[in-house]
């Protein structure tokens, strides 16, 4: 198979793990013959440092000519104590999932056995946890009116949601929740939002015509809890852009580190992969990240936008094999870890 991979290191951490990711994707293009060309693209603090934009038109113009993206990282510290910067990194991030069309953003949350005992939570609570959460990701309080009143002394975001918008979103989920447990969990502020509302009336109207889901209505506040008592309780979980940031974040203390957890987004076009960690500018350069969340991302890409399931598993099974063995980083282990390059090399090995 011959493909086109457009790689986005971005900022902070992004470079030293996608570096992994890319290494991993050559080493199964060697093991199962597959030509795979990889083409760097800027994005984030590091495009606005090279050319003032943080998501440059080329960038964008690799990506639409790519079959799929595998990305990195965005921020930078000297940002985010400045409320009047004029251009962000993170305006890089949502400039391209919107101009990308993504949708989507898929963010499965399993545990893995060898890091049971990772987690904050107690392993009786943690053990067998496998839900996949379906994020909104262009729409909502992100991508609304937004600005400050002429004294500057009020602000605002506002929240706004189409009938298109959610239904589209609600397609995918229920397609996923099909193919596995078979049970939606809505999750949304209905008691307080209007925007709530109308993804109630939308996702309600598509559980009723499709009777073998069971469908979950759930207030966030209610699920920030559920998550943490009894995580097992959920197949999928679908909801709207900010609720969907903040209760990934969350969810994925529950594998043990937010280290492990890739991500998808997807929508009409080119797909892309990510690690749902960020930039992490603390440990840059030191080489102590943990790569394995984008060399997951990395296995999400073969599967699910080249439909290399085989290559995908090899992928997930060396990871694997690499934990069971004490490959780990400073994130999992404080007091016995190994570096991102060996755990990288060491995934390699198993492939
Ligand atoms: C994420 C990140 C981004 C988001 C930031 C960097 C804009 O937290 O991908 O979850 O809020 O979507
Ligand atoms: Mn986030």
């Amino acid at each position: 198979m011959n493909k086109r991979i457009a790689v986005l290191p971005g900022d902070g951490i992004g470079p030293e793990v996608t570096a992994i990711a890319v290494q991993v994707l050559k080493k199964i293009g060697e093991v199962f013959d597959h030509q795979f060309t990889f083409e760097e693209g800027l994005v984030g603090a590091i495009a606005i440092d090279e050319t003032g934009n943080p998501f440059p038109d080329e960038t964008l113009q690799l990506c639409q000519s790519a079959d799929a993206i595998l990305f990195g990282a965005i921020g930078h510290p000297k940002y985010d104590n400045d409320p009047t910067a004029p251009v962000r990194p993170e305006q890089g991030l949502l400039a391209m999932r919107k101009a990308l069309g993504l949708y989507a953003n898929i963010r499965p949350v399993n545990t893995f056995k060898a890091l049971a005992d990772a987690s904050p939570l107690k392993r009786e609570i943690v053990e067998g946890v496998d839900f996949v959460v379906f994020r909104e990701l262009t729409g909502g309080s992100y991508f609304g009116k937004k600005g400050r009143s002429d004294d500057r002394l009020s602000a605002y975001d506002t929240c706004t949601y189409t009938h298109d918008e959610i239904y589209r979103i609600t397609q995918l989920a229920f397609e996923a929740a099909a193919k596995r447990r078979k049970k939606v969990t809505l999750v949304d502020k209905a008691n307080v939002m209007e925007t709530s509302r109308l993804w109630r009336e939308v996702v309600q109207k598509y559980a009723a015509e499709h009777p073998e889901i069971e469908l979950e209505l759930m207030f966030v506040d209610n699920a920030a809890m559920a998550l943490i008592q009894n995580p097992r309780r959920f197949d999928v979980i679908l909801t709207e852009n900010m609720f969907g940031d903040i209760l990934t974040d969350e969810a994925s203390v529950i594998t043990g580190s937010l280290g492990m957890l890739p991500s998808a987004s997807v929508g009409s076009q080119v797909a892309l992969y990510e690690p749902i960690h960020g930039s992490y500018p603390q440990a840059a350069g030191q080489n102590i990240a943990n790569p394995m969340a984008a060399v997951l991302s990395a296995a999400t890409l073969l599967e699910t936008s080249f439909n290399l399931m085989a290559e995908g598993k090899t992928i997930r099974h060396a990871v694997e094999e690499a934990l069971n063995l004490g490959y780990v980083t400073k994130d999992i282990n404080p007091d016995k870890f190994m570096s991102t390059t060996e755990v990288g090399q060491k995934i390699c090995d198993f492939i």
